[in-house]
């Protein structure tokens, strides 16, 4: 009896885990671009990129940012949603 309550409480402490884990990947300010943000810069690294980063970058260093993204790293983002994450980025995490 012990060891299933046992059992039963590391599985909630895991899932509440995971649930925890997929809330935080949503942190981002609303705002319009968010949705082209969360679908085209987290897929090779972590959305926390954007955030350790926006201390430095003010609109011409997220322009060269997301340019590097598409040109160097190959992310498959067009130009017209490259626009409005440029546009979000420095509205909502430009360097001031
Ligand atoms: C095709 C894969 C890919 C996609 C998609 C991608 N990145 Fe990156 N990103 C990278 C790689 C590779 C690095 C550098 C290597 C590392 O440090 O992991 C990087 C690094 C960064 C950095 C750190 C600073 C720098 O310039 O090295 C920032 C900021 C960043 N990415 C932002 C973004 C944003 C914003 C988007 C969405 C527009 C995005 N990334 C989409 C691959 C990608």
């Amino acid at each position: 009896m012990k060891a299933i309550v046992l059992t039963l409480t590391f599985a909630l402490v895991v899932i509440a885990g995971i649930v925890a884990a997929q809330e935080r990947r949503l942190d981002l300010k609303d705002g319009p671009g968010r949705a082209q943000v969360e679908a085209n810069c987290g897929s090779c690294h972590s959305l926390d990129y954007v955030l350790m980063n926006s201390p430095f970058l003010d609109r011409n260093g997220w322009d060269g940012s997301v340019n590097k993204m598409i040109k160097v790293f190959g992310a498959p983002i067009n130009a017209e949603d490259a626009k409005a994450i440029v546009e979000y980025l420095n509205t909502n995490y430009g360097k001031t």
